[in-house]
């Protein structure tokens, strides 16, 4: 009987796995340039951890199970629970400011979608113990730098950003009850992700005043304070919004001073689905608009407190490498060149009763810090070269026994395909220059 995939999972075959890596270095090393240090904890918690403060959304799409013990589990489908419990743990001896970065395997159980599925990647930046904007800013900074460093221009993604803060203290504006709100943010979360007459019922269903779900819907489609205040005009006497607004200038002041103000936009229909969010929220997406979000993150000033520890804010940012990989192919930013495979030496033999010399090189070449291959099974010299030429070996070395006798080896080019004789002991010697 042959067993397929679980639905929604992949298989990482050698060419699959050079990606998963390529996304992964890329990720760690723009992490480490910009300050981060790296952690990680268990593939599973306790179900309770993400019922307190993910929302709805995550924990119907939980996997979870009951162990031995009776205890309710769920494998991770996010890390920043995990974070807030780390950090709680260790809060007094943990150095400041916290600005830590992880690569976790999440599953969550969603439909299999472009761009969505039930095991994936997911780059975490987090920044702790900072509540000024500086810190919102330096996280939306390090998302797009690593954009930036895969080739991803101004052109390709958008990084569309908003406030809670000023949403709340928008929808108190309009009358909405302050209890309301959190289950609103959700449903105004789903706002691209479904036809506007669902989302329109969906939101009149919610919010009974239809003024209000005017107002509302206006107020999603606003990119500047001067939409703004075309919807809600007096807008800026409100002390709440106005202090929300001042805040997302800032942001913006820095990210222009960082370089990176043309990938940044304004954008009111940015929500964000999780529950815990309570100040900026940001999210990439695709220019042309096809695409699921590339990431998303923002502050969530009161989850180490909800989790029993002390009021420390904290903003951060989270990028699955599925959207990823799918625009860095469709903008041809990934082809199969850039991971064919390398090594320094093949060693070819040509006479079987060789294979010990063979074995020595190798491991010599090996030790030395040289990526070294050989045959494993009993070939001709062709195909052993063909081998060579298949492995991406820069040289191979064939041993044969008439330059043996000489003390010679023969060395091959395999880029210019030319071969030349060598002293074995000169080999030796460059090897330790
Ligand atoms: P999230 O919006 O749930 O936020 O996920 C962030 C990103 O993870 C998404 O934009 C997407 O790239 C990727 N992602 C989510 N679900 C899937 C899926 N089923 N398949 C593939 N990729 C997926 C969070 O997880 C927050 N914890 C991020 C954060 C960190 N906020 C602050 N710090």
């Amino acid at each position: 009987m042959k067993i397929p995939p679980v639905k929604g999972t992949r298989d990482f075959y050698p060419p699959q796995m050079a990606v998963r890596n390529y996304i992964s270095d890329g990720w760690k090393s723009v992490s480490l340039r910009n300050g981060f240090v790296e952690y990680d904890g268990p593939i599973f918690e306790y179900l309770q951890m993400y019922q307190i403060k993910s929302g709805d959304e995550i924990v119907e799409q939980l996997f979870h199970l009951t162990d031995r013990g009776g205890r309710e589990l769920a494998i991770r489908p996010e890390i920043t629970p995990t974070l807030a419990r780390m950090i709680n743990q260790q809060i007094n001896a943990l150095p400041r400011p916290i600005k830590w970065f992880s690569v976790p395997r999440l599953c969550r159980a969603e439909r299999p979608q472009k761009g969505r599925l039930r095991e994936f990647f997911q780059w975490n930046i987090d920044i702790v113990g900072v509540d000024d904007i500086l810190a919102d800013a330096e996280v939306v900074f390090c998302t797009l730098d690593y954009l930036r460093s895969v080739g991803l221009t101004a052109a390709d993604v958008i990084a569309k950003i908003s406030s809670r803060k000023l949403l709340a203290a928008l929808l108190l504006h309009l009358g909405i009850a302050e209890d309301k709100l959190d289950a609103l943010y959700p449903i105004l979360d789903k706002k691209a992700k479904l036809p506007p007459e669902t989302f329109a019922q969906m939101l009149t269903e919610a919010v009974s005043s239809e003024t209000a779900v005017h107002t509302i819907l206006a107020l999603l489609e606003t990119h500047s304070v001067g939409d703004i205040q075309s919807v809600v005009p007096n807008v800026t006497s409100n002390s709440q919004a106005q202090a929300a607004l001042d805040e997302l200038h800032q942001l913006f002041d820095y990210l222009k001073a960082m370089g990176v103000a043309d990938y940044c936009r304004f954008d009111m229909s940015i929500v964000r689905g999780l529950a815990y969010y309570a100040g900026m929220v940001f999210e990439v997406h695709d220019a042309v608009g096809d695409l699921r979000a590339v990431c998303g993150g923002g502050r969530y000033d009161n989850l180490l407190r909800d989790f029993g520890g002390p009021a420390l804010s904290a903003t951060g940012m989270g990028m699955g490498d599925c959207v990823l990989e799918i625009l860095l192919r469709e903008r041809g930013l990934i082809n199969e060149a850039m991971f064919k495979r390398q090594m320094d030496y093949f060693v070819a033999c040509a006479d079987l009763n060789l294979m010990p010399k063979v074995l020595e090189i190798v491991a010599q070449l090996r030790a030395a810090g040289k990526a070294t291959e050989f045959s494993c099974k009993a070939a001709n010299l062709g195909k052993q070269l063909k081998q060579a030429d298949a492995c991406g070996a820069k040289q191979t070395l064939i041993i044969g026994q008439e330059y043996l006798n000489e003390g010679k080896i023969l060395l091959k080019d395999m880029k210019t395909g030319t071969q030349q004789p060598i002293d074995e002991s000169y080999l030796w010697d460059t090897l330790s220059d």
